[in-house]
């Protein structure tokens, strides 16, 4: 069994360290926070699993085969560079790094060493998402038209990193799962309240191209939490609603047919619509960071490369900082 080292038992970490604990045991892990107190805290719960304070001592403990970051985003990419450097395999959170330049060398690195580099994309390892990626990959919906995505709530600020950059990498890895592609270009509005220099409310726009287009709303001061993503398709549509724990996914089988005019006027075009069953398609209870403590270890015992890779990661990334360049030119179009 490989031994993984957690560094950061913040908010995030201790849900690591449970995930993590329940498939390898307190033998195989190590936990690293550089506050005493977030190591108290998982001393309670994991009495045998060995602590330390300080993250040059784990990334450089020859026991440990590799190791998962959980510090606040503009920490990523040192920590990630000397766990690589060091010969450690790496499970980033989200946002892989703060900038394309750093995403890029993590990848360049992982691929010289040979060393796993996988991201926290939790998203794609969730039943609901595999889901849809299903329905979408099988045709159901049929072409694409928009995908409509609203994640607000009153948020966790974040002090490092605006809310693009925070809450978006989930709405976008989705958005990128299923379309498999990047957007032809990118144009954000985002407005700073609490902090003069940090964006806590905003609109990222995609176009993909071929009548495809893409919206997400993040929002740290909306009053009410709402997790939902609208998939539109020309045959069928889909409403996923994450905060809905019975039916989070639900398919329309609802949309318009469009019709020349008649003879007399021959210009107008006439929408007919369709409204048909709606359904919600099982899905088995699982949690989706536990598939994703799982997936690590699979990666680092078969060698096999993980299903959110550092390209996955330099991909968001590649987004989130359009995004940001987008905020600064007032909502101006960023070309990828
Ligand atoms: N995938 C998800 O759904 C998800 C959800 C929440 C957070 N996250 C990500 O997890 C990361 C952590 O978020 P959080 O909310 O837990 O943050 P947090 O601020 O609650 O915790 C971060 C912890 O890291 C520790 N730390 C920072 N630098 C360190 C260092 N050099 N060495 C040792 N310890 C260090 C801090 O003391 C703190 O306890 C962020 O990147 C965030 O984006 C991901």
């Amino acid at each position: 069994m490989p031994s993984i080292g957690i560094i950061g038992l913040g908010y995030w970490g201790p849900l690591l360290v449970r995930n993590f604990h329940a498939l390898l045991g307190p033998n195989f892990l190590t936990c690293c926070d550089r506050d005493p107190k977030q190591l108290e805290n998982v001393q309670k719960n994991y009495p045998q699993v060995r602590l330390t304070q300080s993250s040059e001592e784990l990334i450089h403990d020859s026991i440990i085969d590799a190791v998962v970051i959980a510090t606040p985003a503009h920490t990523h990419f040192p920590l990630a560079k000397q766990a690589i450097l060091a010969g450690k395999h790496v499970l980033i959170e989200k946002p892989m790094a703060t900038n394309v330049a750093h995403a890029e060398e993590l990848v360049e690195l992982a691929e010289s060493k040979r060393r796993v580099l996988m991201v926290d994309h939790v998203y794609l390892y969730s039943p609901a998402v595999r889901k849809i990626k299903q329905l979408v990959d099988s045709g159901e919906l049929g072409k694409l038209l928009f995908i409509d995505s609203v994640r607000i709530n009153l948020g966790l600020f974040r002090r490092d990193v605006n809310v693009v950059w925070d809450l978006a990498p989930h709405d976008l890895s989705i958005v990128d799962h299923l379309i498999g592609r990047l957007p032809r270009s990118v144009a954000t509005f985002g407005a700073c309240h609490a902090d003069r220099d940090l964006e806590d409310v905003a609109y990222v726009n995609l176009d993909f191209g071929e009548g495809l287009i893409a919206s997400i709303h993040v929002n740290w001061l909306s009053p009410v939490k709402m997790r939902h993503m609208i998939i539109g398709g020309e045959r069928k549509s889909l409403v996923f609603n994450d905060l809905q724990l019975d039916e989070p996914i639900k398919v329309y089988d609802s949309g318009i047919h469009v019709r020349a005019g008649d003879v007399e006027d021959r210009r107008r075009v006439l929408v007919d619509y369709r409204t048909g069953d709606i359904w919600s398609p099982h899905l088995p209870r699982t949690e989706p960071l536990r598939e994703v403590a799982r997936h690590f270890i699979e990666c680092l015992e078969t060698g096999s490369r993980p299903l959110t890779d550092g390209a996955s990661g330099l991909r968001l990334v590649r987004l989130l900082e359009a995004a940001e360049r987008s905020i600064k030119a007032q909502g101006g179009r960023i070309t990828l």
